[in-house]
Protein backbone atom coordinates (compact mmCIF):
# COMPACT_ATOMS: atom_id res chain seq x y z
CA UNK A 1 0.00 0.00 0.00
CA UNK A 2 1.61 3.76 -0.59
CA UNK A 3 0.72 6.68 0.88
CA UNK A 4 -0.69 10.30 -0.09
CA UNK A 5 -0.36 12.96 2.32
CA UNK A 6 -1.92 16.19 1.85
CA UNK A 7 0.24 19.15 2.76
CA UNK A 8 -1.07 21.75 0.09
CA UNK A 9 -4.27 23.75 0.61
CA UNK A 10 -4.49 27.88 1.46
CA UNK A 11 -4.57 27.63 5.09
CA UNK A 12 -6.05 30.77 6.01
CA UNK A 13 -7.38 29.56 9.33
CA UNK A 14 -3.66 30.05 11.35
CA UNK A 15 -3.11 33.45 9.78
CA UNK A 16 -1.11 35.57 10.11
CA UNK A 17 1.32 32.30 11.10
CA UNK A 18 0.25 30.40 7.52
CA UNK A 19 1.05 33.25 5.31
CA UNK A 20 4.82 32.96 5.73
CA UNK A 21 4.75 29.06 6.63
CA UNK A 22 2.77 25.65 5.79
CA UNK A 23 -0.06 25.05 8.51
CA UNK A 24 1.39 21.69 8.33
CA UNK A 25 3.96 22.60 9.24
CA UNK A 26 3.30 24.11 12.42
CA UNK A 27 5.14 22.45 15.62
CA UNK A 28 3.51 20.73 17.73
CA UNK A 29 5.83 19.50 20.90
CA UNK A 30 8.46 21.15 18.81
CA UNK A 31 7.89 18.68 15.58
CA UNK A 32 5.59 19.47 12.71
CA UNK A 33 2.46 18.20 12.99
CA UNK A 34 3.49 16.40 9.57
CA UNK A 35 6.41 14.29 11.01
CA UNK A 36 3.93 13.10 13.60
CA UNK A 37 1.57 11.83 9.99
CA UNK A 38 4.84 10.22 8.75
CA UNK A 39 5.48 8.47 11.33
CA UNK A 40 2.29 7.04 11.40
CA UNK A 41 2.19 5.60 8.13
CA UNK A 42 5.83 4.41 8.45
CA UNK A 43 4.23 2.54 11.74
CA UNK A 44 2.10 0.83 9.48
CA UNK A 45 4.82 -0.23 7.15
CA UNK A 46 3.66 2.67 4.32
CA UNK A 47 6.90 3.26 3.15
CA UNK A 48 6.42 5.13 -0.30
CA UNK A 49 4.72 8.44 -0.01
CA UNK A 50 3.31 11.09 -2.20
CA UNK A 51 3.08 14.21 -0.55
CA UNK A 52 0.77 16.64 -2.06
CA UNK A 53 2.43 20.46 -1.58
CA UNK A 54 1.19 23.77 -2.95
CA UNK A 55 3.03 26.59 -5.06
CA UNK A 56 3.21 29.03 -1.80
CA UNK A 57 4.43 26.66 0.64
CA UNK A 58 6.13 23.53 -1.69
CA UNK A 59 9.48 24.47 -1.17
CA UNK A 60 9.18 24.72 2.69
CA UNK A 61 7.49 21.51 3.29
CA UNK A 62 10.03 19.94 1.18
CA UNK A 63 13.16 21.16 2.41
CA UNK A 64 11.91 20.59 6.26
CA UNK A 65 10.47 17.17 5.31
CA UNK A 66 13.18 16.18 3.01
CA UNK A 67 13.11 12.25 0.94
CA UNK A 68 11.97 10.45 3.67
CA UNK A 69 15.20 8.88 4.73
CA UNK A 70 14.98 9.98 8.32
CA UNK A 71 11.82 7.35 8.41
CA UNK A 72 13.54 4.51 6.60
CA UNK A 73 11.17 5.83 3.81
CA UNK A 74 10.56 7.67 0.38
CA UNK A 75 8.88 10.77 -0.24
CA UNK A 76 7.89 11.95 -3.47
CA UNK A 77 6.28 15.35 -4.17
CA UNK A 78 3.44 16.68 -6.29
CA UNK A 79 2.49 19.77 -7.03
CA UNK A 80 -0.79 21.01 -6.82
CA UNK A 81 -1.40 24.09 -8.42
CA UNK A 82 -4.52 25.31 -6.70
CA UNK A 83 -6.31 23.94 -3.94
CA UNK A 84 -9.30 22.23 -5.60
CA UNK A 85 -10.67 20.27 -3.17
CA UNK A 86 -8.88 16.87 -1.79
CA UNK A 87 -10.00 14.59 -4.19
CA UNK A 88 -8.42 17.03 -6.50
CA UNK A 89 -4.90 16.26 -4.60
CA UNK A 90 -5.95 12.39 -4.92
CA UNK A 91 -6.32 12.77 -9.04
CA UNK A 92 -3.34 15.44 -8.67
CA UNK A 93 -1.20 12.16 -7.75
CA UNK A 94 -2.66 9.45 -9.63
CA UNK A 95 0.51 8.73 -11.70
CA UNK A 96 2.34 8.43 -8.42
CA UNK A 97 -0.71 6.17 -7.08
CA UNK A 98 0.33 3.83 -9.72
CA UNK A 99 -2.84 1.38 -9.31
CA UNK A 100 -2.05 0.71 -6.13
CA UNK A 101 -4.29 0.76 -2.87
CA UNK A 102 -3.68 4.01 -0.66
CA UNK A 103 -4.06 5.81 2.46
CA UNK A 104 -4.42 9.21 2.68
CA UNK A 105 -3.67 11.35 5.68
CA UNK A 106 -4.44 15.09 5.88
CA UNK A 107 -1.15 16.68 6.45
CA UNK A 108 -2.90 18.86 9.30
CA UNK A 109 -4.36 15.66 11.33
CA UNK A 110 -3.04 15.08 14.56
CA UNK A 111 -4.35 11.78 16.12
CA UNK A 112 -3.37 9.84 19.24
CA UNK A 113 -3.50 6.37 17.32
CA UNK A 114 -1.72 3.88 15.03
CA UNK A 115 -3.59 3.72 11.87
CA UNK A 116 -1.65 -0.16 11.46
CA UNK A 117 -4.47 -2.18 12.88
CA UNK A 118 -7.36 -0.43 10.39
CA UNK A 119 -4.62 -0.72 7.51
CA UNK A 120 -4.10 -4.83 7.92
CA UNK A 121 -7.71 -4.88 8.56
CA UNK A 122 -8.38 -3.14 4.94
CA UNK A 123 -5.63 -5.16 3.13
CA UNK A 124 -7.09 -8.41 4.32
CA UNK A 125 -11.15 -7.12 3.41
CA UNK A 126 -11.11 -6.95 -0.51
CA UNK A 127 -15.07 -6.37 -0.51
CA UNK A 128 -14.62 -3.16 0.86
CA UNK A 129 -13.98 -0.35 -1.73
CA UNK A 130 -12.64 2.11 0.59
CA UNK A 131 -11.86 2.40 5.28
CA UNK A 132 -13.18 5.74 6.85
CA UNK A 133 -12.31 6.91 10.34
CA UNK A 134 -14.68 8.37 12.22
CA UNK A 135 -15.14 10.11 15.66
CA UNK A 136 -17.73 11.33 17.76
CA UNK A 137 -17.73 15.05 17.99
CA UNK A 138 -19.54 17.84 19.63
CA UNK A 139 -19.60 20.15 16.29
CA UNK A 140 -20.24 17.47 13.31
CA UNK A 141 -21.30 20.68 10.44
CA UNK A 142 -17.57 21.61 10.41
CA UNK A 143 -16.93 18.37 9.52
CA UNK A 144 -17.53 15.81 6.84
CA UNK A 145 -20.76 13.87 8.44
CA UNK A 146 -21.38 9.71 8.34
CA UNK A 147 -24.40 8.02 8.61
CA UNK A 148 -23.20 3.93 9.40
CA UNK A 149 -25.89 0.86 9.74
CA UNK A 150 -25.67 -1.68 12.40
CA UNK A 151 -22.97 -4.30 10.08
CA UNK A 152 -19.91 -1.66 10.28
CA UNK A 153 -20.62 -0.16 7.02
CA UNK A 154 -21.54 3.53 6.04
CA UNK A 155 -24.65 4.05 4.18
CA UNK A 156 -24.58 7.91 3.74
CA UNK A 157 -21.69 11.23 4.01
CA UNK A 158 -22.28 14.64 3.44
CA UNK A 159 -19.40 17.78 3.39
CA UNK A 160 -20.04 19.78 6.46
CA UNK A 161 -24.02 19.49 6.12
CA UNK A 162 -25.93 22.93 8.68
CA UNK A 163 -28.06 19.84 9.62
CA UNK A 164 -26.10 16.42 10.80
CA UNK A 165 -27.72 13.67 10.57
CA UNK A 166 -24.99 11.78 13.18
CA UNK A 167 -22.10 13.53 15.33
CA UNK A 168 -19.86 10.99 13.49
CA UNK A 169 -17.21 13.17 11.78
CA UNK A 170 -14.84 11.63 9.37
CA UNK A 171 -11.19 12.10 10.62
CA UNK A 172 -8.57 13.12 7.82
CA UNK A 173 -7.79 9.26 7.32
CA UNK A 174 -8.32 7.20 4.25
CA UNK A 175 -7.95 3.97 2.82
CA UNK A 176 -8.69 3.76 -0.97
CA UNK A 177 -8.29 1.41 -3.86
CA UNK A 178 -7.90 2.53 -7.44
CA UNK A 179 -11.73 2.43 -7.54
CA UNK A 180 -12.13 5.60 -6.30
CA UNK A 181 -10.26 7.46 -9.28
CA UNK A 182 -14.03 6.13 -11.05
CA UNK A 183 -15.83 7.62 -8.32
CA UNK A 184 -13.97 10.89 -8.84
CA UNK A 185 -14.69 11.55 -12.44
CA UNK A 186 -18.31 10.81 -11.57
CA UNK A 187 -18.69 14.06 -9.04
CA UNK A 188 -18.81 18.17 -9.39
CA UNK A 189 -17.35 20.54 -7.17
CA UNK A 190 -18.89 21.45 -4.17
CA UNK A 191 -20.88 24.52 -3.61
CA UNK A 192 -17.49 25.77 -1.80
CA UNK A 193 -15.86 25.26 -5.68
CA UNK A 194 -13.89 21.93 -4.32
CA UNK A 195 -14.40 18.18 -5.65
CA UNK A 196 -14.66 17.10 -2.12
CA UNK A 197 -13.46 13.66 -1.27
CA UNK A 198 -16.39 13.38 0.86
CA UNK A 199 -18.51 13.43 -2.19
CA UNK A 200 -16.48 10.76 -3.50
CA UNK A 201 -16.77 8.36 -1.41
CA UNK A 202 -20.78 9.32 -1.21
CA UNK A 203 -20.12 8.05 -4.94
CA UNK A 204 -18.13 5.23 -4.51
CA UNK A 205 -21.77 3.97 -2.32
CA UNK A 206 -23.65 4.86 -4.84
CA UNK A 207 -21.85 2.93 -7.59
CA UNK A 208 -22.48 -0.41 -5.21
CA UNK A 209 -19.21 -0.18 -3.17
CA UNK A 210 -19.12 -1.16 0.54
CA UNK A 211 -17.13 1.36 2.62
CA UNK A 212 -15.97 0.12 6.15
CA UNK A 213 -15.34 3.02 9.19
CA UNK A 214 -13.20 2.66 12.43
CA UNK A 215 -14.22 4.49 15.16
CA UNK A 216 -11.33 6.39 17.07
CA UNK A 217 -12.01 6.54 20.65
CA UNK A 218 -7.99 8.29 20.87
CA UNK A 219 -8.06 11.75 21.03
CA UNK A 220 -8.14 13.46 17.17
CA UNK A 221 -7.13 17.29 16.44
CA UNK A 222 -7.15 18.72 13.19
CA UNK A 223 -4.65 21.69 13.99
CA UNK A 224 -6.59 24.22 11.92
CA UNK A 225 -7.06 27.21 14.72
CA UNK A 226 -5.11 28.36 17.97
CA UNK A 227 -6.88 27.30 20.40
CA UNK A 228 -6.70 23.46 18.56
CA UNK A 229 -2.83 23.76 18.14
CA UNK A 230 -2.44 24.50 22.25
CA UNK A 231 -4.87 21.71 23.07
CA UNK A 232 -2.45 19.40 20.21
CA UNK A 233 0.55 20.89 22.22
CA UNK A 234 -0.80 19.89 25.06
CA UNK A 235 -1.68 16.46 24.05
CA UNK A 236 1.27 15.74 22.55
CA UNK A 237 3.33 16.92 25.50
CA UNK A 238 1.09 15.04 27.75
CA UNK A 239 1.03 11.36 25.67
CA UNK A 240 4.82 11.44 23.91
CA UNK A 241 7.29 13.93 25.74
CA UNK A 242 10.02 12.31 27.30
CA UNK A 243 12.81 13.66 29.70
CA UNK A 244 15.87 14.30 28.80
CA UNK A 245 18.88 17.14 28.85
CA UNK A 246 21.15 17.37 26.56
CA UNK A 247 22.18 20.89 26.40
CA UNK A 248 23.11 22.56 30.05
CA UNK A 249 21.54 23.28 32.88
CA UNK A 250 23.08 25.02 35.68
CA UNK A 251 22.72 24.20 39.45
CA UNK A 252 20.74 27.34 40.02
CA UNK A 253 17.91 25.89 37.88
CA UNK A 254 14.92 23.39 38.61
CA UNK A 255 13.41 20.81 36.80
CA UNK A 256 10.11 19.24 37.69
CA UNK A 257 7.73 16.57 35.80
CA UNK A 258 8.75 15.49 32.09
CA UNK A 259 11.60 17.95 30.79
CA UNK A 260 13.41 17.67 27.27
CA UNK A 261 16.32 20.38 26.93
CA UNK A 262 17.85 19.90 23.41
CA UNK A 263 21.23 20.26 22.29
CA UNK A 264 22.94 23.50 22.93
CA UNK A 265 20.08 24.78 25.07
CA UNK A 266 20.94 26.44 28.04
CA UNK A 267 19.02 27.04 31.34
CA UNK A 268 20.13 29.18 33.78
CA UNK A 269 18.72 30.39 37.57
CA UNK A 270 14.88 29.10 35.99
CA UNK A 271 12.67 26.76 36.89
CA UNK A 272 10.80 24.50 34.73
CA UNK A 273 7.85 22.49 35.02
CA UNK A 274 7.51 19.53 32.71
CA UNK A 275 5.69 18.38 30.26
CA UNK A 276 7.89 21.19 28.54
CA UNK A 277 10.38 21.07 25.21
CA UNK A 278 13.06 23.19 25.18
CA UNK A 279 14.64 23.59 21.32
CA UNK A 280 18.34 23.33 20.40
CA UNK A 281 19.93 26.46 21.27
CA UNK A 282 17.71 27.84 23.11
CA UNK A 283 18.29 30.05 25.94
CA UNK A 284 16.42 30.00 29.57
CA UNK A 285 17.84 32.75 31.81
CA UNK A 286 16.07 34.21 34.95
CA UNK A 287 12.57 32.48 33.89
CA UNK A 288 9.55 30.08 34.89
CA UNK A 289 8.81 28.11 32.37
CA UNK A 290 5.56 25.50 32.04
CA UNK A 291 3.78 23.18 32.31
CA UNK A 292 2.39 22.51 28.83
CA UNK A 293 4.87 24.52 26.94
CA UNK A 294 7.11 24.33 24.10
CA UNK A 295 9.84 26.25 22.76
CA UNK A 296 11.20 26.14 19.84
CA UNK A 297 14.96 25.86 18.56
CA UNK A 298 16.85 29.23 19.47
CA UNK A 299 14.14 30.94 21.41
CA UNK A 300 15.45 33.34 24.18
CA UNK A 301 13.16 33.47 27.58
CA UNK A 302 14.60 36.09 29.96
CA UNK A 303 13.27 37.54 33.44
CA UNK A 304 9.54 35.96 32.24
CA UNK A 305 7.80 33.73 33.14
CA UNK A 306 5.47 31.41 30.19
CA UNK A 307 2.83 28.63 30.71
CA UNK A 308 0.88 27.21 28.45
CA UNK A 309 1.76 28.37 25.34
CA UNK A 310 3.86 27.45 22.31
CA UNK A 311 6.81 29.77 21.26
CA UNK A 312 8.40 28.96 17.73
CA UNK A 313 12.23 29.48 16.88
CA UNK A 314 14.30 32.14 16.92
CA UNK A 315 11.49 33.89 19.19
CA UNK A 316 12.72 35.97 22.54
CA UNK A 317 10.14 36.65 25.13
CA UNK A 318 11.22 39.41 27.40
CA UNK A 319 10.89 41.11 30.81
CA UNK A 320 6.88 39.53 30.63
CA UNK A 321 6.12 38.55 34.04
CA UNK A 322 3.23 36.16 32.71
CA UNK A 323 2.77 34.89 29.61
CA UNK A 324 -0.22 32.51 29.04
CA UNK A 325 -2.41 30.87 26.64
CA UNK A 326 -0.35 31.82 23.81
CA UNK A 327 1.02 30.78 20.66
CA UNK A 328 4.09 32.76 19.34
CA UNK A 329 4.98 32.90 15.80
CA UNK A 330 8.87 32.60 14.39
CA UNK A 331 11.32 35.37 15.42
CA UNK A 332 8.94 37.50 16.95
CA UNK A 333 10.31 39.58 20.06
CA UNK A 334 7.70 39.90 22.97
CA UNK A 335 9.10 42.68 25.10
CA UNK A 336 7.12 45.60 27.54
CA UNK A 337 8.57 48.06 25.21
CA UNK A 338 7.55 51.55 26.64
CA UNK A 339 4.57 50.32 28.36
CA UNK A 340 6.15 51.80 31.66
CA UNK A 341 5.97 55.10 30.55
CA UNK A 342 2.24 54.84 29.57
CA UNK A 343 3.21 54.25 25.41
CA UNK A 344 2.99 51.25 23.82
CA UNK A 345 4.90 51.16 21.18
CA UNK A 346 4.44 47.64 18.71
CA UNK A 347 5.67 46.49 15.49
CA UNK A 348 3.12 43.85 14.39
CA UNK A 349 2.45 42.41 10.68
CA UNK A 350 -1.05 42.47 9.40
CA UNK A 351 -4.04 40.13 10.94
CA UNK A 352 -2.09 39.55 14.16
CA UNK A 353 -4.03 39.34 17.73
CA UNK A 354 -2.79 41.13 20.09
CA UNK A 355 -4.26 41.15 23.53
CA UNK A 356 -2.99 43.84 25.87
CA UNK A 357 -4.53 44.14 29.60
CA UNK A 358 -6.61 46.06 30.57
CA UNK A 359 -6.26 49.53 32.27
CA UNK A 360 -6.00 49.21 36.00
O1 LIG B 1 -9.95 17.31 9.24
C1 LIG B 1 -10.98 16.46 8.78
C2 LIG B 1 -11.82 17.11 7.71
O2 LIG B 1 -10.92 17.45 6.62
C3 LIG B 1 -12.95 16.19 7.22
O3 LIG B 1 -13.90 15.96 8.25
C4 LIG B 1 -13.66 16.80 6.01
O4 LIG B 1 -14.62 15.92 5.52
C5 LIG B 1 -12.62 17.11 4.92
O5 LIG B 1 -13.23 17.74 3.81
C6 LIG B 1 -11.52 18.01 5.47
O6 LIG B 1 -12.10 19.27 5.76
P1 LIG B 1 -11.31 20.65 5.88
O7 LIG B 1 -12.18 21.75 5.38
O8 LIG B 1 -10.81 20.78 7.29
O9 LIG B 1 -10.07 20.47 4.90
P2 LIG B 1 -8.91 21.50 4.61
O10 LIG B 1 -9.31 22.44 3.53
O11 LIG B 1 -8.43 22.08 5.92
O12 LIG B 1 -7.77 20.57 4.03
C7 LIG B 1 -7.26 19.45 4.72
C8 LIG B 1 -5.78 19.25 4.38
O13 LIG B 1 -5.58 19.01 2.99
C9 LIG B 1 -4.88 20.40 4.70
O14 LIG B 1 -3.65 19.89 5.23
C10 LIG B 1 -4.62 21.12 3.40
C11 LIG B 1 -4.71 19.98 2.39
N1 LIG B 1 -5.29 20.36 1.10
C12 LIG B 1 -6.52 20.94 1.06
C13 LIG B 1 -7.12 21.26 -0.14
C14 LIG B 1 -8.50 21.88 -0.19
C15 LIG B 1 -4.59 20.09 -0.08
O15 LIG B 1 -3.45 19.55 -0.02
N2 LIG B 1 -5.16 20.43 -1.28
C16 LIG B 1 -6.41 20.99 -1.36
O16 LIG B 1 -6.87 21.27 -2.49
Amino acid sequence: MKGLVLAGGAGTRLRPLTYTGAKQLVPVANRPVLFYVVDNLVDAGITEIAMIISPETGAEVRSTVGDGARWGAKITYVLQDKPAGLAHAVLTAKAELAGEDFCMFLGDNLIGTKIKAAVETFARAPEFGASVMLKEVPNPSSFGVAEVDADGNVTRLVEKPREPKSNLALVGIYLFRPSIFDAIAAIRPSPRGELEITDAIAKLIELGHKVRFERVTSWWLDTGKKDDLLLANDTVLDDWAVSGVRGEVDGDSKLSGRVFVDEGASVVRSSIRGPVVIGKGARIVDSRVGPFTSLGDGVHVERSSVEHSVVMEGSRVEDIPRLEDSLIGRRVHVSPGAAHLGTLSLLVGDDCKVELGRKG
